[in-house]
């Protein structure tokens, strides 16, 4: 359930047209509704109450600075992949320990800022991390939490780029060499194995793959156990899916259900690290048509949003739902839903049935509050897009559109291509 919904014929979030952003912000932008962020953490939330457990959101997902305030605010942990997310997260004042730091190639930095902040825990992925990571708090003279993030070897069935856990992924450490990886971060003086991690892969639609992963790491941590470790953390990872077109993911109650059965008796705190399923279905990417046109009869809508605002239906092929912001009645047509970038692969749709609408028109890319901002880029010289939070009545531009200085940022041009030609 979302807050974008017709009142008459014209799209609103939550209390607000979104034709009204569009005049007074310019297009493209990203539009978030703070009542269904919030609403999906609480679903997740909840799903989860009766068990001891700690949501991490996985600030990838979308890591605008508001998004992950008021995720604080709820009483959010973070699920951080990098220094500059550990930043974000401080930013907004969070509590560093209820931090899990994943990722396959942490930096010296980057290993030393997270020590610095105190966060609940690395989820280390190879032994030459493991040794890097006792390396640097010996120095700091501290110990690291750490849990060995495992590859359980089960197919998510869901777009190979998002899959983590099979075994040629390039994540985590088979499941088969992780006792003896465990022994050794023993060995490690300034290592503490607290936990076991493991992150399948994103978008599932289904729960067994989450059940077959489960029921590998309990038989670890049983195993760990009598090998003398105490696990007192089982990190989940993300990954549950949203719809974006005809599929039907189960809810997270259905998937906090089966956890709470098959964790049960296991005595672990349980992470999660959810990032698509909380903000996907919570934003939505507002374009406007800059021209059509038919080339020997194929329909092309041409708007002015391109895959470096919005990469996910080049790069995986994804399906987003596109509606227009003023409603009409009209017998709808096939069209390329296009931008303006110089690629052949630059498209939001193909040959999508949407409702013929004309230079000028709005229209809405639906479930793009996950993996939108966030994977944008300036490629084509094109400025970043702005950020707008809804909260009822009112919005706010929580990241404002870039400007030509932002662009060439950082830029220079050395002394010897100045002045006269070479
Ligand atoms: N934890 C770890 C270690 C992850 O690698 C990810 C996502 C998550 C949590 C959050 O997963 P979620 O709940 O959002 O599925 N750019 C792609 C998705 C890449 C996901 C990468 N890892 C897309 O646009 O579909």
């Amino acid at each position: 359930m979302h807050h974008f919904h017709y009142k008459g014929d014209e799209l609103y979030c939550e209390e607000v047209p979104v034709n009204r952003v569009a005049e007074e912000v310019g297009t493209p932008f990203y539009l978030y509704s703070t009542a269904t962020l919030e609403r999906h953490y609480r679903a997740f939330e909840d799903a989860l109450q009766n068990t001891d457990h700690l949501v991490c959101y996985s600030v990838k997902a979308n890591s605008n600075l508001a998004v992950l305030a008021l995720f604080a605010r709820l009483g959010s942990g973070f699920d951080i992949v990098s220094g500059g997310e550990l930043f974000r997260a401080l930013q907004v004042k969070s509590d560093p320990g209820k931090m899990v730091f994943s990722g396959v190639g942490k930096t010296q930095d980057e290993i030393r800022s997270a020590l610095d902040a105190g966060i609940l825990m690395f989820n280390v992925e190879s032994l030459q991390e493991l040794r890097e990571i006792n390396r640097i708090a010996g120095e700091m003279g501290k110990t690291a939490r750490i849990s060995l993030r495992v590859n359980p070897d089960v197919d998510p069935r869901t777009h190979p780029y998002i899959s983590t856990g099979l075994k040629e992924s390039k994540f985590g450490i088979p499941i088969a060499e992780a006792l003896n990886a465990y022994r050794l971060a023993r060995t490690l003086s300034h290592l503490e194995p607290v936990g076991v991690d493991c992150h399948i892969g994103s978008q599932l639609t289904e729960l067994s793959p989450f059940e077959d992963a489960l029921h590998r790491l309990r038989e670890l941590i049983d195993s760990l156990r009598e090998d003398g470790f105490t696990i007192r953390y089982l990190d989940l990872g993300g990954g549950l899916g949203i719809n974006y077109d005809e599929e039907e993911p189960p809810h997270p109650t259905e998937y906090g259900k089966m956890l709470i059965e098959k964790t049960r008796g296991l005595d672990c705190t349980l992470i999660f690290e959810p990032g698509r399923v909380i903000t996907g279905n919570a934003g939505i990417l507002v374009t406007r048509i800059l021209y059509t046109k038919e080339n020997l009869g194929k329909n092309f809508t041409i708007v002015d949003a391109g895959m470096n605002d919005m990469i996910r239906p080049s790069l995986y092929g994804a399906y987003h739902k596109i509606l227009p912001v003023q409603r009409s009645i009209s017998e709808k047509a096939a069209s390329d839903v296009v931008g303006p970038i110089c690629e052949s692969g630059d498209f939001m749709a193909r040959d999508r049935k949407i409702q013929p609408s004309g230079r000028g028109d709005l229209l809405a890319v639906m479930s793009a509050g996950a993996y939108g901002f966030v994977m944008s880029s300036n490629y084509n010289s094109r400025l970043r897009v702005p950020e707008i939070l809804v909260s009822e009545d009112r919005f706010y531009v929580v990241r404002s559109r870039e400007t030509l200085q932002d662009l060439v940022h950082g830029e220079s041009v050395p002394d010897f291509l100045r002045g006269k030609a070479l």
